[in-house]
């Protein structure tokens, strides 16, 4: 009888593990945590651009809901301008490298939470 509740329960966390998706929004979820502690500063609490310091900068942080702008920028690109800072891809160097500061796990967790706010959300596989 124990079992076949370990047996169970071992399914049942395949299955929540393996389940499309899933992975994605929990990381999506740590991203929020980070971009509120690293990034809202300049790209504003819900990622629009307008955060009090953004709102002095010379250069504005693009609108991170704005799907039809931040669905036209590859993963690569957002990954670069996150981890090497703007003038890796020839932007402001307003915008901070994070490489040197967050792993690996957390820079993806904050371009999944980016993902997950654009409105309308990127089709996946493009
Ligand atoms: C000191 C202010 C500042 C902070 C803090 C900051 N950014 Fe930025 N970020 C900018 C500016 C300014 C730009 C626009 C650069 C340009 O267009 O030349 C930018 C651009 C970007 C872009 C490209 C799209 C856009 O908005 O133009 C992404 C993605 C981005 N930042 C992600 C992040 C993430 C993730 C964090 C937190 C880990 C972060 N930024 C923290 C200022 C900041």
């Amino acid at each position: 009888m124990l079992q076949q509740i370990s047996i169970l329960g071992l399914t049942f966390i395949t299955l929540i593990l393996g389940a499309p998706g899933v992975g994605r929004a929990k990381s999506a979820v740590e991203g929020q945590k980070l971009y509120m502690t690293y990034c809202s500063s300049c790209h504003g609490d819900k990622g629009r651009g307008d955060g009090a310091a953004g709102k002095a900068l010379p250069v504005k942080p693009a609108d991170h809901t704005d799907g039809k702008l931040m669905n036209s920028l590859s993963d690569e690109f957002l990954m670069t301008i996150i981890t090497k800072g703007g003038p890796a891809v020839d932007k402001s160097s307003f915008m901070p490298a994070w490489g040197g500061v967050l792993k690996d796990k957390q820079l993806q967790d904050l371009l999944a939470y980016i993902r997950s706010i654009a409105i309308p959300p990127k089709a996946s596989g493009k």
